[in-house]
């Protein structure tokens, strides 16, 4: 996607030695657009655990070039096993990451390792190149839903949750990919963007994203979604995801079940757009079998933001004596979902619907 007219990706190489991992600080937007070089695999840890890299298909993709950084160091069967092992504990809920990792040892595994560089940067490249494919299929076939209602009714309202657009994947974006093929076909679009507490993805990263394409857009506090459902203010929903289970739960951002909670008794449309990638084919069971992530209660009591001059300050908005607790993922049961935006095309968010994409694909592989 483009800043200032200019094409990125959310990971890529150097352009003059064709090793180093670029990315971009996204705790550091909307206020800063700070490039970061990647330059060894604690980095590359550091990068994805810290969310200065975030989403579940753009961890996955800087996953498989932190093995690429780890074997330059050390190629060998056990500096091969280790470096998976480092980056997969960075993050547990978004599937996307040890997918990657285990797509990568399984390659590079029977290979020499003389040459297990180069085969890793080969293979991280087609991580990357085959997400971002996969993406604007997803938003192909998600533009068939919002030009679907652009021709009954005009003006289009989407609301969204956290960011899956281009900054959580190497392009595109996943729920935020129909929205860009609409608005470059001329589709009158507004998007509700919920802030995302406690890390604000929505207020900082989709409205940083969306302004920066043009696309009329509109944050809300996490918890105006269902009141605006009420009063017809929302004709769909379309979220992301870190793991969809092969029954078609849905595991997001924390808030996400709510949102659904709210669509389901305003007959409001619900959509997930998901990369395959993004498939446990493993569980069934999304409330019990997902591992939520918790993180520092410091991201709820704290907010940080720029001050009138500009610099950056942190602000503690609870008692000092409040305990605080961070869950930052929940699971959306399939029950509640209309449908899932995949590579594929449009299917039921249950194991026929999947089944009937991606036959073949067993609870195994
Ligand atoms: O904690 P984050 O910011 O990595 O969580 C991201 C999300 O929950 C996204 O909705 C999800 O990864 C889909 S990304 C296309």
């Amino acid at each position: 996607m483009k800043i200032d007219g200019i094409h990125y990706r959310s990971v890529w190489l150097d352009r003059d030695d064709g090793w180093r991992v670029h990315i971009f600080d996204q705790t550091k937007l909307p206020w800063a657009l700070e490039v970061l070089d990647l330059t060894d695999l604690s980095q590359a840890a550091h990068a994805i655990r810290s969310m200065q890299t975030r989403g579940a298909p753009l961890i996955g993709a800087v996953a498989a070039y932190g093995v690429c950084l780890g074997l330059r160091a050390d190629a060998s069967d056990a500096g091969l096993a280790a470096h998976a092992a480092t980056l997969g504990a960075t993050r547990p809920t978004a599937v996307n990451l040890h997918w990657a990792l285990a797509r990568m040892v399984a390659h590079l595994r029977p290979i020499a390792p003389a040459a297990r560089v180069a085969a890793a940067y080969a293979e991280a490249g087609r991580i990357a190149d085959e997400d971002a494919a996969q993406c604007e299929a997803i938003g192909r076939y998600g533009l068939e839903l919002i030009a679907e209602i652009a021709a009954r009714k005009g003006r289009v309202n989407v609301l969204t949750h956290c960011n899956a657009g281009w900054l959580a994947t190497v392009d595109w974006g996943t729920a935020l990919a129909p929205i860009y093929m609409a608005e470059m076909q001329g589709i009158d679009l507004h998007v509700w963007v919920d802030e995302t507490r406690p890390r604000n993805q929505g207020a900082a990263l989709t409205a940083w994203e969306l302004g920066s394409h043009g696309v009329k857009h509109t944050v809300i506090a996490d918890n105006a979604g269902g009141h605006l459902m009420q009063h017809g203010e929302v004709d769909l929903v379309i979220v992301g995801t870190d793991r969809v289970t092969r029954t078609g739960d849905v595991c997001n951002k924390i808030g996400t079940y709510l949102k659904a909670l709210a669509a389901h008794d305003n007959g409001v449309p619900f959509w997930v757009a998901t990369p395959s990638t993004t498939i446990d084919w493993t569980v069934a069971d999304g409330v019990r079998e997902i591992p939520i992530e918790e993180r520092a209660a410091s991201e709820v009591t704290v907010m940080t933001g720029p001050t009138e001059d500009g610099s950056l300050a942190s602000i503690r908005i609870t008692p000092s004596f409040s305990a605080a607790a961070n869950p930052a993922f929940d699971v959306t049961p399939a029950r509640l979902v209309t449908g899932l935006i995949t590579e594929r095309g449009l299917c039921a968010a249950t194991s026929a619907g999947l089944a009937g994409l991606f036959p073949g694909m067993t609870p195994a592989s």
